[in-house]
């Protein structure tokens, strides 16, 4: 599927944009949003290459991930989140904001937009998300939305120069139906 256009109350997620370079490195050029991610904090040169490569992969078939931008009423990209496809109807979620924009609910807002995405237009049937054991925001985003957590990932990735565990979460497509109370 592409593109895709879901629009929130307060924010909308949508494809990324080759514009959004400037507005991206918010994210991903900030030492204190990617301390908590799973990659290091980057260049503008690097993530110009990522970006075009995000760009390009978003319009492959079969699409391996829907990699979204979260874009402010101004249609200002504030932050991304992302499905990763696995096997067996399963994905993978990954959210971040700027950080001028924590502490709003926008995070909340965006991943229930993509969750919803997920179990309803991809047909998931499990969704798992892996987060630092630091990152008191994210457990606490994803215990809101109704993901159980399921133990300790050790060593799970090599960031910022270091090994780190992640706390791994999911949520069923039977248990985001019934939290929903629509049944369908
Ligand atoms: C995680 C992140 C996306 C949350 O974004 P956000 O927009 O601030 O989150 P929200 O405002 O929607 O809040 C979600 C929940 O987290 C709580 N929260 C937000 N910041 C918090 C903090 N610093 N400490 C503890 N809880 C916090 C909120 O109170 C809310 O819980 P509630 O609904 O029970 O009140 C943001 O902090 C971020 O981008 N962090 C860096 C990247 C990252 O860690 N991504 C996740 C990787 S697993």
């Amino acid at each position: 599927m592409f593109p895709i256009e879901i629009a929130g109350p307060r924010i909308a997620l949508r494809e990324f944009r080759i514009d959004d370079l400037d507005a991206s490195m918010a994210v991903v050029g900030d030492a204190a949003v990617t301390q908590t991610l799973s990659f290091d904090v980057r260049t503008r040169d690097d993530q110009a290459e990522r970006l075009s490569l995000d760009i390009a992969r978003a319009q492959s078939e079969p699409r391996p991930d829907y990699y979204l931008a979260v874009a402010n009423s101004n249609d200002t990209l504030i932050g991304f989140v992302r499905i990763g496809l696995g096997r067996d109807r399963s994905g993978e979620l990954g959210y971040a904001l700027r950080r001028e924009d924590w502490g709003k609910g926008y995070a909340a807002e965006a991943t229930a937009l993509m969750i919803a995405f997920g179990f309803d237009a991809l047909r998931l049937h499990r969704i798992q998300a892996a987060c630092g054991p630091d990152s008191r925001a994210s457990q606490r985003l994803l215990a809101r939305l109704g993901f159980t957590p399921e133990g300790r990932l050790r060593d799970h990735v090599f960031t910022n120069g270091a090994w780190r565990d992640s706390l791994l979460y999911s949520l069923l497509e039977h248990e985001w139906r019934e939290a929903r109370h629509d049944g369908s």
